[in-house]
């Protein structure tokens, strides 16, 4: 088969990786290594032509984007704060089970703070989710963007409240923090280039369909 009908499947490392191959397997895709075990980042699988880059989870959205990947698995957290340019989410994988929450310390009074109507540092990775989030309660916020480890902005000072993905609640438990408010549902949706499913249907659609066939209901 020509380069031109290779396709591309854009995976992120870690958590929705490993919740990704009993999936993928399910839908008769089988990577060649585990990015666990190889610091490879393009594996090669047992269906012809199908290949899996791993990237950052942030990044899977702009490699379906661009058309570097024609098919990609990304958490919704991700696709809000991406905007799902060119992409279509057909899928939703039921994989990367978590919710995007408002949490702050224990001690804080929240709920009085906003009914107050004071100004609240919040700290967050997801900057675009939390801002349409407070504007639409009509909450005032100063939003401080961070990276990684948002429980810890509070206890440092550095915020009253944080907007991150909770799954089990072991995380703010270990930092004294509490959910106060639920953002969003989240899991992990197939994407897929606009422009490619357009035009290399007959060439997606069979991956698109045994991905979709996989998902446990
Ligand atoms: C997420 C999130 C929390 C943690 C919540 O981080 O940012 O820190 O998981 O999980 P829990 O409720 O089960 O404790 P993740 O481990 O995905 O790493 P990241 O901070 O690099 O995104």
């Amino acid at each position: 088969m020509s380069s031109r009908m290779r396709i591309t499947l854009a995976l992120p490392k870690g958590r929705i990786f490993e919740e990704a191959l009993p999936l993928l397997a399910r839908a008769g895709i089988v990577p060649e290594e585990s990015p666990e075990q190889t610091r490879k980042l393009l594996i090669g699988t047992n269906v012809p032509d199908l290949r899996i880059v791993v990237v950052r989870a942030s990044d899977v959205p702009t490699y379906v984007q661009y058309g570097a990947a024609e098919l990609g698995i990304a958490g919704a957290d991700i696709l809000l704060e991406h905007g799902g340019d060119g992409l279509y989410q057909p899928v939703d994988l039921a994989i990367g089970r978590c919710r995007l929450c408002v949490a702050a310390p224990a001690a804080f009074d929240y709920a009085g703070a906003v009914g107050r109507g004071a100004r609240l540092r919040v700290a967050t990775k997801y900057v675009l989710a939390a801002r349409d989030f407070f504007a639409r309660k009509g909450v005032h916020v100063d939003l401080i963007k961070l990276y990684g480890s948002m429980e810890l902005a509070p206890l440092a000072g550095l915020a009253d409240a944080i907007v991150d993905l909770v799954s089990s609640g072991a995380t703010l438990r270990a930092n004294d923090l509490v959910e106060v408010e639920q953002i969003a549902a989240i899991s992990s949706r197939l994407v897929v280039n606009q422009a490619a499913y357009k035009t290399r249907r007959a060439n997606l659609a069979p991956l698109i369909d045994a991905i979709s066939q996989a998902v446990p209901r």
